[in-house]
């Protein structure tokens, strides 16, 4: 029986003494953070009887719902229960895995492909396998946190170059020529918190120059850009210029999971080596079904995601107007820099007041002195909605 007396608790409390300094000095800063309960999932939901625009939902396509994807994920699981049941190279490697992986190399234009069981354990278990603690990684500024704990899984020396700076990568190469050990580039084709795209063609042309691998964050990109949603790796035609092509399902493609598409080689070395692909249990039945079904739906639909980017060029094009700092978006994501934490939360509550959910993003989430409202568009936002968004965003902004 467990005995929770008096002395336990102090007892603990003493072991813990150290944690309420940190969430104090958080809490003065204007950066704690908490994890509140929405009742539904997408971009136009239901709170309390009233319609919410969320503009925080990464549904960019708004297929959370969708029926086909729903009846996929629901065939899988009739067919194979509720979980994977061990982990993918012990008895976990489903058909349904096999089926996506190929799907996904197909989709973008690579020999292979390897399912993980999300976007952060694709980078983590990936970029271990490209470099190690004799080699060099050369990372955008802004790549996402998940990338950089991959690099400091992986012991290899970090070097970063300015964000998008093609002329800093080049220095910073330049600087290194002669290092030995293998080199890896990493960047995001669309980056998470500015919604602006990477000069992939430069960077990649850079990266040969310098026989140095390019891996490519494409959970933005995928199903948004390029034909079918396949991303802007194979919208600008650089299969064969970038190493590895990594993605998520859990954006877009409205489910869980990650994938990295590449040769037959590396899609080998990972599987004997990737330790966030081998010491974990293989994604369930469902997640994988929805994951297929999402791919029937790009397939049949190719248009979503010029639609989406049509919407989210509207949307940007009224921020404008009134002369609100969006960075360099030029997607669906699109930040409305605001600089101080406490504003950008008053700021965020004021528009859920009037219906609008736009969270605010803060350090060490983005640089610090740019905290942010990041807007995310998607298909259930219409254009009466995005006007509407837009009037209440910008009166928000001017009080
Ligand atoms: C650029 C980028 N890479 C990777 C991830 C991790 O993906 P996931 O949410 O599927 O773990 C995210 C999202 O959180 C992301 O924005």
């Amino acid at each position: 029986m467990l005995h929770r007396s008096a002395d336990f608790d102090k007892v603990r409390l003493m072991r813990e003494d150290w944690i309420q300094p940190i969430l104090d000095e958080a809490r003065s800063l204007g950066l704690e953070r908490t994890a509140r309960a929405y009742p539904e999932v997408g971009g136009k939901i239901t709170v309390d009887g009233n319609t919410v625009l969320n503009f925080s939902s990464n549904d960019y396509l708004d297929l959370a719902h969708h029926r086909h994807v729903m009846d996929r994920a629901r065939e899988a699981l009739d067919l194979y229960g509720v979980g994977s049941t061990s982990s993918r190279l012990v008895a976990g490697t489903l058909p349904i895995h096999e089926e996506l992986e190929a799907r996904l190399a197909q989709e973008k234009g690579y020999p292979a492909a390897l399912v993980f069981g999300s976007g952060y354990m694709a980078n983590a278990g990936t970029i271990p396998v490209l470099a190690g603690r004799d080699d060099l990684v050369f990372a955008d500024k802004l790549v996402h946190a998940s990338m950089i704990d991959a690099c400091k899984l992986s012991g290899a020396k970090l070097v970063r170059f300015a964000h998008n700076d093609v002329q800093s990568l080049k220095q910073r190469l330049e600087q290194h020529a002669d290092a030995p050990g293998r080199k890896l580039v990493i960047t995001e084709s669309v980056f998470s918190m500015d919604g602006d795209i990477a000069p992939l063609a430069e960077i990649a042309a850079l990266a040969e120059k310098h026989s140095a691998m390019l891996m490519v964050d494409e959970a933005h990109a995928s199903g948004t850009f390029g034909p079918h949603g396949a991303g802007l790796i194979r919208e600008y035609g650089l299969e064969k210029s970038v190493t590895v092509s990594m993605g998520t399902m859990s954006k877009a493609f409205a489910g869980y999971g990650g994938f990295v598409a590449c040769s037959e080689n590396l899609r080998s070395l990972m599987v004997n080596s990737a330790r966030a692909f081998i010491y974990t249990t293989a994604p369930p039945p469902a997640v994988i079904g929805a994951a297929l079904g999402i791919m029937d739906v790009l397939e049949a639909s190719p248009r979503l995601g010029s639609i989406l980017q049509a919407n989210a060029d509207y949307f940007r094009s009224l921020l404008h107007a009134a002369g609100l700092d969006t960075l360099q978006s030029q997607s669906q994501i699109i930040p409305v820099v605001i600089g101080d934490n406490n504003k950008a939360v008053a700021i965020s509550q004021k528009l859920r007041g009037e219906g609008i959910i736009a969270a605010a993003i803060r350090p060490p989430t983005v640089p610090a002195g740019s905290a942010r409202l990041r807007l995310s568009v998607t298909l259930a936002h219409h254009v009466d909605d995005l006007e509407h968004a837009a009037k209440a965003i910008v009166s928000a902004m001017k009080k």
